[in-house]
């Protein structure tokens, strides 16, 4: 066992209404009252962001933003700043999910100034990394997960980096059911811990919480678990059933 305390983080993605999320927010904090050991981070969408920060508090699970910009003001209609989501009560935000990076085209060089934004504000960055079907059919998987570790966390320090969460979030398996076996995604986190060794030292590296994502359901979350670099999941499907997401927080 690893010193690292294991964190649980469920992406709502564009899922609940308020209305919603306050049923869900309620029955979660009976389900896990009680387990102890585990960070749990919820990362409902912005419209809901209020209520969850308002009904989680005291329960000691932290609250997510999926996104915020890098600037701290500015004519970016349809922005969020970080400011913005420390004034509401949100202690971290996920960065540069591979669906932003996709859809939104959110791209290592936006990466690189929200990373230190997030951080000067006092939020937790959750960087999201992970390698295409096609890029980890041609090899080239290592290559793309140093690529985007390096150049998201050049702006980072040495000291703020052990405070950083890094999901290794590969493309293929999320939302497909496709789970990577616990020794594809074990190496992958431990590839990840090397380039974190790399660029901060290794004493820093071993502190950073390194999270598996992509297709985590109760079933699969207590093998996962058992690999040495995998220090926690973020899910997205499993996680909206508050049941579900329950079981996981438990690893199964
Ligand atoms: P699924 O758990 O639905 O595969 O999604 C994973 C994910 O993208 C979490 O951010």
């Amino acid at each position: 066992m690893s010193a690292r305390t294991p964190v649980i983080a469920g992406n709502w993605k564009m899922h609940k209404t308020t209305t919603e999320a306050h049923r869900y927010v309620n029955e979660l904090v009976e389900l896990i009252r009680g387990v102890e050991g585990v960070e749990v981070v919820l990362c409902p969408p912005y419209t809901s962001l209020p209520e969850v920060t308002a009904l989680a508090a005291g329960s000691g699970m932290r609250v997510a933003a999926q996104n915020m910009h890098f600037e701290e003001s500015g004519a970016f209609t349809g922005e969020i700043s970080a400011a913005m989501l420390v004034d509401i009560g949100v202690s971290d935000v996920i960065l540069g999910h591979s669906e932003r990076r996709q859809y939104f085209a959110e791209s290592d060089d936006d990466l690189a100034r929200k990373v230190p934004a997030a951080l000067a504000a006092g939020i937790r960055p959750i960087l999201c990394v992970g390698e295409s079907d096609e890029e980890r059919e041609a090899g080239q998987t290592e290559e793309k997960l140093e690529r985007q570790v390096t150049r998201d966390l050049e702006a980072v320090s040495g000291e703020q980096a052990a405070g950083i969460i890094v999901a290794y979030e590969p493309i293929w398996a999320i939302g497909t059911g496709k789970t990577a076996t616990p020794a594809i995604a074990g190496d992958a986190c431990g590839f990840i811990r090397e380039t974190l060794a790399g660029m901060f030292g290794r004493e820093t590296a071993e502190a950073v919480r390194i999270l598996y994502g992509g297709s985590v359901k109760p079933n699969n979350i207590g093998e996962l678990m058992a690999e040495e670099h995998i220090d926690g999941a973020l899910v997205g499907g499993a996680c909206l059933d508050p049941g579900d997401f329950s079981q996981i927080v438990r690893f199964g």
